[in-house]
């Protein structure tokens, strides 16, 4: 009986938690895209202007899974981390507000209504992806490499534009993604469609 109370009020106390949260599911990644690893090589590049055209949703599923979704049953990423501590978070700005990309679920669960995009040079992107550290680690940079790394050959092999930006408003990022103080944003990649 007090077994089946606690599995009851842990349920509750998650669907309370969950309670008014949008989250948008994300169409499976389609892994049958066809261009090369070294085409995409060959095409990266920093890109700082970007098409005013909204990112379609195939193509953000894709993106954020090439990033750092998981790509085998054990649950382990696209991008490396140091012992497997996979440590960077991805989040996303876009028009509507920030979200967090839930790798497990492969969807976006919303923070915070409103425009936080960080524009680079004045040019403002459809979107930024943050890839933010959840703890002083001493690889953090490293695996947010990794991750920024990944997010450039997505984009060169698929007509979509980005550069990694270490300079942001910060203070700004950082209360849009409502972060804790121990949690640490590493790079701003602004995304768009090649202009
Ligand atoms: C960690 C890191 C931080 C960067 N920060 C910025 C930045 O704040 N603003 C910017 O315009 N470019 C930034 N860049 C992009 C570099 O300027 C760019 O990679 C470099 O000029 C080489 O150009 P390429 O990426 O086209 O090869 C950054 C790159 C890295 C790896």
């Amino acid at each position: 009986m007090r077994k089946f109370t606690f599995a009851l009020v842990a349920t509750l106390l998650v669907v309370a938690c969950n309670a008014g949260q949008t989250v948008k599911k994300l169409p499976a990644p389609n892994k049958e895209r066809t261009a090369t690893l070294m085409q995409a090589l060959s095409d990266r590049q920093s890109i700082r202007e970007y098409a005013d055209t909204p990112i379609a949703l195939q193509d953000l599923s894709d993106l954020l899974w090439a990033a750092n979704g998981v790509n085998r049953p054990d649950g382990k990423r696209t991008a490396p981390s140091a012992v497997n501590r996979q440590d960077i978070k991805v989040y996303v700005l876009d028009t509507e507000g920030s979200w967090l990309y839930d790798h497990t679920e492969h969807a976006l669960i919303k923070l915070n209504d409103g425009d936080f995009r960080q524009p680079i040079r004045e040019n403002m992107p459809p979107m930024n992806l943050v890839l933010v550290a959840d703890a002083e680690w001493q690889w953090s940079g490293v695996d947010a490499g990794y991750v920024s790394q990944n997010i450039y050959l997505f984009c060169a092999a698929n007509g979509m534009a980005t550069v990694a930006m270490g300079m942001f408003d910060e203070e700004a990022v950082t209360k849009a993604l409502n972060l804790l103080t121990e949690q640490q944003v590493v790079l701003v990649h602004p995304v768009g469609y090649k202009k």
